[in-house]
């Protein structure tokens, strides 16, 4: 995925695009890869350092032009976008973007994050986002609830649904959901990877 058009390069001058990525040691874990392949500079979120660590040996051959950095720290606390801006200014960096795995953070420290960091900004959404209100109500995502103000044109969110392939229903693997996610950062709105209709259709 080329994310050198996150921002245009008279606003990056020659540096290289930067993305914070929580949930990087795990379930987004091939977006870091990929973004690291790319060329881009990769703020990396877990709560273990074991996890994170992995991440680092497993990408060390493809950082050719690109620096991953770990930050070991719980993304649901409310100290989360004040540990996000000290490492931004200890380094010297300027996020472009942000993914973010929700179950691992918390709304508010989202919204939080979302205003503190002022770029485009993916939350990935389990299913349970799209869990219908009645047995008759059929999920779209404009049951998302609002975006309000300026969060509006950062903010982008993508709903975890299954994949249908082959009739068989099951849920997306972390190729394809990190896939989606890093494909999001320069895609504005709201989306669904896979189905999320009908409901009583999801996997085990
Ligand atoms: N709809 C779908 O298709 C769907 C939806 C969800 C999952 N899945 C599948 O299930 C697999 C496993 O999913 P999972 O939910 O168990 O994810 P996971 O693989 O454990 O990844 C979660 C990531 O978030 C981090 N994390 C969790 N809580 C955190 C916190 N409070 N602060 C900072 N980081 C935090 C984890 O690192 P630490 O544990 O070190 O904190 C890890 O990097 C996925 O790879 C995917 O294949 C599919």
């Amino acid at each position: 995925m080329d994310t050198s058009n996150l921002r245009k390069p008279s606003e990056t001058g020659l540096r290289r695009p930067t993305i914070l990525v929580v949930g990087a040691s795990g379930i987004l874990r091939p977006a870091a890869s990929s973004l690291l392949a790319a060329g881009t500079d990769v703020i990396a979120v877990g709560r273990e350092s074991d996890r994170l660590g992995d991440l680092d040996a497993s990408t060390r051959g493809l950082r050719t032009s690109a620096a991953l950095h770990v930050v070991a720290a719980d993304a649901s606390r409310p100290t989360f976008p004040a540990v996000v801006r000290r490492l931004l200014d200890s380094r010297r960096l300027r996020l472009d973007g942000a993914i973010v795995y929700a179950p691992a953070s918390a709304p508010d420290v989202i919204e939080a994050c979302v205003t503190a960091m002022g770029c485009a900004f993916v939350e990935v959404l389990t299913s349970q986002a799209a869990e219908p209100r009645s047995t008759d109500h059929q999920w779209s995502v404009a049951d998302l609830p609002p975006i309000e103000g300026c969060q509006r044109s950062r903010r982008r969110r993508l709903v975890l649904g299954w994949q249908r392939r082959d009739r068989v229903p099951r849920w997306h693997n972390s190729e394809e959901i990190s896939a989606a996610a890093v494909a999001a950062l320069v895609l504005p709105g709201d989306r669904v990877l896979g189905s999320v209709t009908p409901w009583h259709d999801r996997p085990e």
